[in-house]
């Protein structure tokens, strides 16, 4: 497998490939586990080559302290990566290698995208994940690029930046892998201990029978009733639920039969913050 540290490494690489290949390229963080693998395979079989990017992206946190908690774990991803197939094309760079040494994120307006659910939870969160994914797609210049629905509203963000700033490439979203319990897979799982683990499943019960009770109640009937259900556990702290429209993520007022919705969730479980999502 091939593992690049600098981008004129990269595109030294990307410049010799034929220009009738297709290009793939799965950002990541690191840490990866099946939910990331999911993404990689469906670019592995839709592409001649894949590159996968793994580089904790500093601007994107607005808390050091879980950007310094951020799990380190190259080679076992590598390990990962190479069971999917020994083709991939790794990018891992360091901050200043990415950023020519000045780590400061980009200003982007996301026309309202990007100040709801995580915006409003976490400062500059998606100006950082702009300029990073901004970054990659200009360096590497895929035909597609994969990401998971898990941070849907991310998702949808990068289908808006890639519109704004004309970036000819294909968004694909894929569908949220989960643990067996219906946890939907994520580094941070690791930080939960055994049992808090099994409980935060709630998370993914709870928007089962949310978007069951959505077929025939209000939205805001839906959102008292699972703010109720987290009032009555001990273990799990809810931050927010949404119902959003899936396009705008604006909250949903009345329902309109033409719209898709969804319900976005984030909770706190012994200090790990969780989020997932459902469509309605
Ligand atoms: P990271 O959290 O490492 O996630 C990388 C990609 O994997 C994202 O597109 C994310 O949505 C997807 N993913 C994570 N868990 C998943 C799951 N359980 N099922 C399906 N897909 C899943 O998201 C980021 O990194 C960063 O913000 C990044 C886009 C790389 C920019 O720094």
């Amino acid at each position: 497998m091939l593992v690049f540290r600098t981008k004129k490494e990269l595109s030294n690489y990307i410049s010799s490939l034929s220009k009738n290949e297709n290009l793939g390229l799965v950002p990541t963080m690191g840490a990866l586990h099946t939910g990331h693998a999911s993404l990689v395979e469906k670019a592995v079989s839709e592409n001649n080559t894949v590159v996968v990017s793994i580089f904790v992206n500093p601007t994107q946190f607005d808390n050091k302290e879980d950007l310094a908690k951020y799990p380190n774990t190259l080679d076992a991803d590598l390990d990962l990566l190479s069971n999917v197939s020994e083709g991939i094309v790794v990018f891992s760079p360091s901050a200043d290698e990415v950023y020519d040494h000045k780590i400061e994120a980009k200003k982007y307006d996301f026309e309202g995208l990007d100040t709801v659910m995580e915006g409003a939870y976490r400062d500059d969160h998606f100006n950082g994940v702009g300029t990073i994914v901004e970054a990659l797609l200009t360096l590497v210049k895929p035909n597609r690029a994969y990401f998971g629905e898990k941070d849907f509203q991310q998702l949808q963000i990068i289908r808006k930046l890639v519109e704004q700033q004309h970036i000819p490439v294909e968004i694909i979203g894929c569908p949220i892998v989960r643990e067996t319990s219906g946890l939907a897979m994520s580094s941070r799982n690791e930080r939960l201990s055994k049992e808090l683990r099994q409980k935060a499943s709630f998370i993914y019960s709870t928007l089962l029978a949310a978007k069951e009770k959505f077929g025939t109640e209000s939205a805001n009937y839906v959102l008292n009733w699972v703010k109720n259900q987290f009032k009555e556990h001990v273990d799990l702290e809810l931050e927010y639920i949404e119902i959003t429209d899936v396009e705008t993520l604006s909250p949903v007022t009345r329902k309109n039969e033409n719209l898709k919705y969804r319900a976005f969730i984030a909770v706190y479980a012994g200090g790990v913050r969780l989020i997932d999502n459902i469509a309605l």
